[in-house]
């Protein structure tokens, strides 16, 4: 099967912020996901540079406009190489190709009368690169997109007979249903055709810096309208008017865009599209937009976040990660530190990264790093089906662009790792002499960990390539086909022990938040002096304030050894790792409810800054959480292995 994936192409009037890295990053996923399957896939992203917009942004830097184009199209390129993008193609509109290929384009719609010469009066964006209606401008006659002033424009101009394309849209729209993507912009589009199209000027005179029209016309004081130039991009990177052996690829699977241009792309484009008499792409999908503060992040506002610098302290695979995971697709989402260090330290070093770490200990100790997937479906059918049942949902995610339930549903198969090891306490089975029991549940962690892998691959492909190399196998079709497709498990492999994939992030890595990133708690208002008097009746109740909470540290310990005190019938003295350099050796009064062994391999909950004390004449770095009543004590315990160290709180 043939897959055509594109993405906006962005303009060059500024470089990349996170909006476009969310646009691309999501088509590089599905374009991932669709070689992973074995279809012939055509990634496609590049630059948008034609333009009254452009051109005055280059006379503002003294700049020769190709220059300036040159230089802000090439940041865009470089960035994606930077982080990894699959594309398969970098088109640039100012590509003799492309160039000839709109002409071709609008030689063919005037030929077949849906283009005529007429004069266009109207309030023109230079910023919006748009016309609009008087009733639809902003006091002042400003634009309703951006909010600059407008200027009235008279001109002679080309039209396009978009009103021709009304109906055939609407009916176009009632019978593909999926073909504008969330179903929720669906009726926003049609509502918006009905209201009626007008015919679309699609040439300009004011300016000079886009594609001339085709000479056969003999207008050279007309260039084309830049949204004809720009939609045209995704069928001329294919050859359309020039070599055409890549139109094969076409119709495009998924374009992908922002909401802000979906009016575009659902409605000039496949009218466009009809005049020509190609047919149209399958889904338009519309992502939402990322904000800051709750408003558009953009370049005309000047309120944009470097997704060079996220990646450069995050990683650009938990950046990505972070944006797919957080925000449903077609929803605004607002970015912050905060929240992707908490998905980064939940999601990632928890979840996943533990559970790799936990499978490299155990067999460690237990098989000398061997894994073999001999006994795992006598112990774990149950596992194994429901982590199979899971992963035959997901597919269907992907395609409707439900990136986030497909992430949320994978993780899942982590869940059942976690509490496979919890339930089957291989440490015990160990010591019971049931080692192929012990054995089969590591290599029961170690499949989950290489299906989910593979279908995280097209998220994550260098974390999820190195998590395969530990597991003995590599990220392929072939390995997606029987992992995934036939539910086949690893062959017999030792498993390498690598460093921690997914360190936990504690404070916030950009030393200084960069200019347009909000984040953390807003900036607390001095108190009005009615609250200041309530905190002090709360304290005096008896409460403490959460800073004051705060000034304990309570952490997940990992118990690596226990063993009892000599002459004492309470005390045990632990070995606890606190995801320190070193384990801490705790003394604990449980003796009477827990024997030692019991403990090994367990996780508890660990105050970790009390001053150092001595009981028996044993140091004790810590004191270990423990619930008493009448039936005696328990511990307390996180309720799922959080890795060692992490914070309770
Ligand atoms: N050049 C046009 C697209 C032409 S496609 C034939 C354009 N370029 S753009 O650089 O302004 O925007 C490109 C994409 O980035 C659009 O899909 C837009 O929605 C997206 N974003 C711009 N700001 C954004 C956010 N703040 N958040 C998410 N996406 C945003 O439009």
């Amino acid at each position: 099967m043939k897959n055509y994936i594109t993405t906006p192409i962005y303009y060059v009037n500024g470089e990349a912020h996170i909006g476009h890295a969310y646009t691309t990053f999501i088509a590089d996923t599905l374009a991932r996901y669709s070689r992973l399957q074995g279809n012939e896939t055509y990634l496609l992203t590049g630059t948008d540079e034609h333009g009254q917009k452009i051109e005055e942004s280059a006379q503002k830097q003294n700049k020769p406009t190709q220059q300036f184009a040159d230089e802000i199209s090439a940041t865009f390129r470089n960035l994606w190489d930077e982080f990894n993008i699959s594309y398969d193609q970098f088109i640039r509109t100012t590509d003799e190709t492309h160039k000839k290929g709109v002409q071709a384009a609008f030689l063919k719609m005037f030929e077949n009368g849906d283009i005529y010469k007429d004069f266009y009066e109207g309030n023109y964006c230079v910023s919006c690169e748009t016309f609009f209606p008087e009733s639809q401008l902003m006091d002042g006659g400003c634009c309703p997109d951006c909010g600059r002033a407008t200027s009235i424009v008279k001109e002679e101009s080309y039209f396009f007979r978009l009103s021709k394309y009304e109906r055939p849209l609407l009916e176009y729209y009632e019978a593909h249903p999926e073909f504008i993507l969330p179903k929720s912009r669906r009726n926003e589009v049609i509502s918006f055709v009905r209201g009626g199209l007008n015919d679309l000027s699609v040439t300009r005179t004011s300016f000079s810096w886009g594609v001339h029209l085709p000479e056969s016309l003999n207008e050279p004081k007309h260039v084309m309208y830049v949204w004809l130039d720009a939609l045209m991009n995704y069928v001329t990177a294919l050859g359309y008017g020039s070599d055409e052996t890549k139109m094969n690829f076409w119709p495009a699977n998924v374009q992908l865009v922002g909401k802000d241009i979906l009016r575009f792309h659902a409605i000039y484009w496949p009218a466009f599209l009809m005049s020509l008499g190609l047919p149209l792409p399958k889904h338009i999908a519309a992502h939402g937009w990322w904000t800051r503060d709750g408003e558009k992040m953009s370049k005309s506002k000047g309120n944009v976040v470097d997704p060079r610098e996220v990646s450069s302290h995050y990683g650009v695979e938990n950046f990505r990660y972070f944006m797919m995971r957080e925000v449903p697709f077609g929803q605004d989402g607002d970015f912050s530190q905060r929240a992707l260090i908490d998905r980064m330290n939940s999601d990632l070093s928890n979840d996943l990264g533990n559970l790799l770490n936990r499978i490299i200990g155990m067999s460690e100790k237990y098989s000398d790093f061997r894994i073999d997937s001999c006994d795992v479906e006598k112990y774990h059918s149950k596992e194994l089906n429901d982590a199979n049942a899971i992963i035959d949902t997901l597919h269907p995610y992907l395609y409707e662009l439900q990136l986030h339930r497909f992430l949320e549903e994978l993780w899942k198969l982590f869940s059942i790792g976690n509490k496979a090891i919890e339930e089957h306490a291989p440490w015990v089975k160990i010591k019971e002499g049931r080692t192929d029991e012990a054995l089969a549940t590591v290599a029961l962690v170690a499949n989950l960990l290489a299906k989910a892998s593979v279908m995280l691959h097209a998220v994550m492909p260098n974390t999820t390539s190195t998590i395969a190399d530990a597991l003995g196998f590599e990220i392929t079709t072939e390995s997606y086909t029987s992992l995934i497709l036939n539910k086949t498990l690893l062959a017999p492999f030792n498993i390498k022990k690598i460093p921690p994939l997914f360190p936990r992030v504690e404070e916030p890595l950009m030393t200084e938040a960069p200019k347009a990133m909000v984040d953390e708690a807003p900036k607390a208002e001095p108190k009005p002096a009615m609250e200041d008097k309530k905190v002090s009746t709360v304290s005096e109740e008896g409460l403490i304030t959460i800073d004051q909470f705060f000034q304990t540290s309570i952490k997940i310990g990992t118990v690596l050894d226990a063993e009892e005190v000599p002459k004492s019938s309470k005390l045990l003295k632990l070995k606890v790792d606190l995801g320190e350099e070193s384990p801490r050796q705790i003394v604990a009064g449980i003796r009477e409810y827990y024997s030692a062994e019991s403990l090994i391999n367990t996780q508890v909950c660990v105050v970790a800054n009390l001053k150092p004390a001595k009981l028996m004449g044993l140091l004790s770095e810590g004191m270990i959480l423990a619930a008493k009543d009448a039936d005696g004590l328990c511990l307390v315990r996180p309720e799922k292995p959080r890795q060692s160290g992490s914070s309770v709180g």
